[in-house]
């Protein structure tokens, strides 16, 4: 089968279906793959590339379409009225279209894809389950998103990220709140908080709290009681009573903070507006809010898609390409996605698709197929949704089955202690009794350095080290012992001792008490 990839013609897209890496995976399922001149050039990868990889070049747009029987792009298919540039009616009956789609918000598109008998896949429709993670597109673009929300913010805010404690005086961290926890949420408060901010996130689902926590920020968290879960994994839309008492915490939030990211959305439904002009006006000037629900309304009123706008001083970033602003990362991810479900499609790996309708998928995907619309609603056609914490896991740190990992722990802890326990008792019953009394106390040295070491936050090991030092002066004991001996010599070295560990007392807890303010935010 041939295999096809045009260059997106969406203006300002960067992205490009398929990579040259996964061309050379492609042809080892048994495809063909040919590909547009310069279709990977805006993301970093060039004709030269894909031709070592094993693709065909084609310049004419016509010629690439005509025999393909898979076409692979990262947009949907524009509507075009120009017949030229309609790359609808440049695909053949009977090709397999995959590429988002957006069901809910083009059913025109559909339509025009039944009418040419194109059998679409779309990217965006595949469910978010644990099976199909490697090929969820939509979380791959979410997570990029979710980062570079903090990049621009970071562009524009005209500040450090991080406090810091400068010769000129100490900066403080910015403050950043991130509005919905989803994939893009969890990606920019993981993003916000390796850049050194003060992260704060919100989303009306609680099983979230502890995704937020494990990321080292804080979850705020109304007093207010009412299930956000709704159908297929996803939230529902909550009452107006919890509404607005969620406009109320950000209303004193919005005083406070610098940068706001909002990725508050409900699949299908309109963005809710969470951030009001009024809010926006109590933000301190210069402070940024990054909308990345802007395509879908926005969750905040003044937000202009696709634009920067600057409102009472505050700029509002509405962007809605966000992926495409990382486009050779996002081309990776959403190529290494495609390739996963062509997997899927091609079990023997002889270059033939079967669509199997059984797999729900491919269920969920197959949007189009023999001329006819096949996409349902997520709730008219269930599938058994993984907890979104398996979509979080790709953005925060991974966890293990705890059960199994503690049981296997304890059990390497009895070993352990039994052959420490022999070594010891062998050693005991031969070694002289002064040795052993030597090796207590090094062991229960040992010991206690072991546990004060490692019971203190990594973030707080430089702090402790100076702390340290400046208590291995104790020295300065011996050296007040000496300082009055008879000796001229002995005198004069513990007077110089006293005064040198004296300074490394002093200093140790200066810096220490300095270091440790940066912590208090
Ligand atoms: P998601 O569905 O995983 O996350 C949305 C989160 O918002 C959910 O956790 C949900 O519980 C939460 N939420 C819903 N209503 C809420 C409310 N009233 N208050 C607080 N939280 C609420 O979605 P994902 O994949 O993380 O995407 C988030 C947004 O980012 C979407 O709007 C998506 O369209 C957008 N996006 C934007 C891009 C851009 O370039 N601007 C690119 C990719 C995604």
């Amino acid at each position: 089968m041939k295999i096809a990839i045009p260059k997106e013609r969406y203006p300002g897209e960067q992205r490009v279906a398929v990579t040259p890496s996964v061309v050379s995976q492609l042809i080892d399922l048994g495809f063909n793959v040919s590909i547009e001149t310069n279709a990977g050039i805006s993301a970093s990868f060039d004709d030269m590339a894909y031709q070592s990889a094993g693709a065909v070049i084609t310049d004419d747009i016509k010629l690439l379409f005509a025999g393909a029987d898979i076409i692979l792009k990262v947009r949907a298919p524009e509507l075009e009225t120009d017949n030229d540039s309609d790359e609808i009616s440049l695909m053949e009956p009977g090709t397999t279209l995959i590429c988002f789609i957006w069901p809910i918000q083009n059913p025109a598109l559909l339509q025009r894809l039944a009418d040419q008998k194109v059998n679409t896949l779309a990217m965006d429709t595949i469910p978010r389950i644990s099976r199909a993670q490697k090929m969820d597109a939509l979380s791959s673009m979410a997570n990029i998103a979710g980062y570079r929300a903090v990049i621009e913010a970071a562009n524009i805010f005209g500040k450090f990220f991080t406090g810091q404690i400068t010769a000129a005086g100490r900066i403080a961290p910015a403050k950043v709140l991130v509005i919905g926890a989803g994939v893009a949420g969890l990606s920019a408060i993981g993003t916000a908080k390796s850049l050194g901010a003060v992260v704060r996130g919100f989303d009306t689902r609680l099983e979230v709290k502890e995704q937020i926590l494990s990321l080292n920020a804080e979850f705020l968290e109304l007093d207010f009681a009412e299930d956000a879960s709704g159908e297929g994994g996803y939230a529902k839309t909550m009452s107006k009573a919890f509404i607005d008492a969620e406009m109320a915490l950000f209303t004193e939030q919005a005083k406070e903070v610098d940068i706001i990211i909002t990725t508050a959305l409900i699949p299908g439904k309109a963005a809710p507006i969470l951030i009001t002009a009024a809010m926006v006006k109590s933000m301190k000037a210069g402070s940024v809010i990054v909308d990345l629900a802007a395509e879908q309304g926005g969750n905040c009123e003044l937000t202009k898609a696709h634009a920067i706008s600057v409102e009472h001083g505050v700029s509002i970033i509405g962007y809605c390409d966000l992926p495409s602003r990382l486009a050779p990362q996002s081309s990776q991810l959403y190529a290494a996605n495609i390739a996963h479900l062509l997997t899927e499609l091609t079990p023997k790996k002889d270059g033939q698709i079967a669509l199997n309708m059984e797999d729900e998928v491919i269920r969920c995907a197959t949007v189009v197929h023999d001329g006819e619309i096949v996409w349902q609603l997520p709730a008219a056609a269930p599938v058994k949704v993984a907890a979104k914490e398996e979509v979080a896991k790709m953005v925060a740190p991974p966890s293990v089955d705890v059960t199994q990992s503690t049981s296997n722990k304890s059990l390497k802890n009895i070993v352990l202690l039994l052959i420490m326990g022999g070594l010891l008792w062998g050693v005991g019953v031969f070694a002289p009794t002064a040795f052993m009394n030597h090796l207590t106390v090094f062991v229960l040295a040992c010991f206690i350095g072991y546990m004060v070491i490692w019971n203190v936050s990594h973030s707080l090991h430089t702090p402790l080290m100076s702390i340290t030092n400046a208590i291995s002066s104790i020295i300065i004991l011996g050296a007040l012992l000496q300082v009055s001996s008879s000796s001229n010599t002995v005198m004069w070295l513990s007077g110089i001792a006293v005064l040198i560990t004296t300074i490394n007392i002093v200093a140790g807890f200066a810096v220490t008490h300095r270091m440790l303010k940066m912590f208090n935010k």
